[in-house]
């Protein structure tokens, strides 16, 4: 039959803002399980659920495919000390889902700093590649909203890229499908 387009997808944002809880959640929960908990269109190739989510080293690949996509998503640390990986990776993605802790304002400068290096980066910058943004922990009490969110990081400033950001709870899985739904269609 016909084969899937092969997409690479970046997984980025500062440690401990979600990355791979999100990513894990799009895993089958039980190996008898070939479909994912969301739609029968996100089906993980090779692994199932990781019950404990540790910080990532390094960084993390993970093959799904949907109806018509092969995706490769490589979820990067967010530690300080490997955020230097990132940018070697710039090229040869076509999306990029970027995950920010919404309960951490304290931090959120730097994920703006973050935000604000990758998309002058001369591997990004020109190009019309869509970035998910996910204002993730909506469930915590001092939680930022997804518009507030949306202000401290200056979204309505991206001008030459389709981008979006949806409010999540990676441990309950809320708000994902919506974000990877609307990734999907934006991927060329
Ligand atoms: P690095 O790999 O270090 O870059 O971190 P990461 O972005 O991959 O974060 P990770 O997925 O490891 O999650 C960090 C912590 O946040 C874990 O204890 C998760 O259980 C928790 N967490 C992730 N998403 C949510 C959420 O939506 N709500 C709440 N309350 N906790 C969350
Ligand atoms: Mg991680």
């Amino acid at each position: 039959g016909l084969r899937k387009k092969e997409v690479n997808v970046l997984c980025l944002g500062l440690d401990n803002s979600g990355k791979t809880t999100i990513i894990n959640q799009l895993k089958p929960s039980n190996p008898s399980n070939l479909l994912g908990p969301f739609s029968e269109e996100w089906k993980h190739v090779s692994q199932t659920q990781t019950q404990e989510i540790v910080p990532t080293i390094g960084f993390n690949i993970e093959k799904f495919k949907s109806s018509s996509l092969s995706f490769t998503v490589f979820d990067m640390s967010g530690q300080s000390r490997y955020r230097n990986l990132w940018e070697h990776y710039f090229k040869e993605t076509h999306a990029v889902i970027f995950v920010v802790d919404s309960s951490d304002k304290l931090r959120m400068v730097v994920a703006k700093e973050e935000l604000d290096t990758l998309l002058s980066h001369e591997d990004i910058r020109c190009r019309k590649i869509p970035v998910l943004f996910f204002a993730n922990k909506m469930d915590l009490q001092d939680a930022m909203t997804s518009a507030k969110v949306s202000q401290m990081l200056c979204l309505e400033s991206i001008q030459d890229k389709p981008w979006h950001i949806c409010g999540s709870n990676a441990i309950k899985g809320e708000g994902l499908q919506e974000g990877l739904d609307w990734l999907q269609g934006r991927i060329k």
